[in-house]
């Protein structure tokens, strides 16, 4: 499978904590001199690019608490080669930024919401921040983006009551909304193991108050989600099936995080480091032949069990 998609984690900060995420030990975060300047993460994309990625999705943490995001943006967009750039944010500053994203060259935006009730936000998120993403969601919505999607976990007995009113949320608006297996990563995401709910589960759940599903053309370099349309909708659903599925054959994506290390794979832990050649002696050539070896032996890492391992989705960004 060619490697076309990068994910990039711009910080291992975030402005919420929920419940499956957060780790319960107190973070260390990276100190500022660990993590790359906007000038190395565009020149480390840019060696990305050169080795055949296409498409950079950035995340965080929460990537728009990173200062200056909208510059990067405007860096990262001018790649010649990278045909898409797009973002995925819990959604809380989205309202104020997406004209300057959009402006900037972001192309597309996913917003991370798992229920659509204020006081269960906060139970889930820890914030009241209910209000800021649904105006969020609107903007980005009038703003341009090519496509915004809802990124959507369920888990049993805490949300699972709202999938009827996230699904007809793809009847009323443009959207795609994804419902995402959960699968525990860390201590704290571990004591909602038994909260899993799977596809199938919420497919039946749908079809019993939508009727039929049909299910969409795969869109290229898609990512792992399976979309499905409901009849009259003016926008899609996802279903994005971790524990489910195993994508590892289809995977065509890397993940770098904030401060240069690279992850094969979600699940394997960092193996690569771009810091010391972005800061040492390497020039571009050298950068994008470092890039093109690992991903000649990326498929090595591939798990074949998809929920093996302790990963912080709270810095790789999923
Ligand atoms: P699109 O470009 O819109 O298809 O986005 P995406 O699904 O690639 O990215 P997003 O950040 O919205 O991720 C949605 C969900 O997919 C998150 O829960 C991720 O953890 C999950 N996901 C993304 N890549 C992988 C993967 O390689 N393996 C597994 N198990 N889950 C993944
Ligand atoms: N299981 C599934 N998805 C997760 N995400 C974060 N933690 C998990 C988990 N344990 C998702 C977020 C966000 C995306 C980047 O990763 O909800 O939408």
């Amino acid at each position: 499978m060619a490697i076309d998609y990068l994910r990039l984690s711009l910080t291992d900060r975030c402005n919420l904590n929920c419940i499956y995420c957060t780790p319960l030990e107190k973070n260390r975060f990276l100190a500022h001199e660990e993590v790359l300047t906007h000038e190395e993460t565009a020149r480390a994309a840019r060696a990305f690019v050169k080795a055949g990625v296409r498409k950079i999705r950035l995340t965080g943490g929460e990537p728009l608490i990173k200062k200056d995001i909208t510059r990067l943006v405007g860096m990262l967009k001018v790649i010649q080669g990278l045909e898409e750039l797009a973002l995925t944010t819990n959604g809380i500053y989205i309202s104020e930024m997406a004209d300057g994203l959009r402006a900037a060259g972001l192309d597309r935006v996913n917003i991370s919401i798992d229920t659509l009730k204020k006081e269960k936000f906060k139970m889930i998120t820890g914030s009241d921040g209910f209000d800021a993403v649904w105006r969020g969601i609107e903007k980005s919505l009038k703003a341009g983006f090519k496509a915004v999607k809802l990124n959507v976990i369920l888990m049993k007995g805490i949300n699972d009551d709202e999938i009827a009113d996230f699904a007809r949320l793809s009847v009323d608006y443009p959207l795609t909304v994804r419902f995402i297996e959960f699968f525990p990563t860390n201590k704290r995401s571990a004591s909602l193991t038994g909260a899993l709910i799977r596809t199938e589960e919420v497919k039946k759940r749908i079809e019993a108050s939508f009727g039929a599903l049909s299910e969409a053309a795969p869109v290229e370099s898609g990512g792992p989600a399976r979309g499905y349309t409901l009849a009259g909708a003016r926008g899609g659903l996802g279903f994005i099936s971790g524990r489910s599925d195993n994508f590892c054959c289809a995977c065509n994506r890397v993940r770098m995080d904030c401060s240069g290390k690279i992850y094969p794979c979600l699940f394997a832990g960092a193996t690569h480091d771009l810091r010391p050649l972005l800061r040492g002696t390497a020039d571009d050539a050298a950068l994008s032949e470092y890039v093109k070896g690992l991903f000649l032996v990326k498929s090595k890492y591939n798990k074949t069990s998809t929920h093996a391992g302790h990963i912080e989705m709270s810095s790789i960004g999923g």
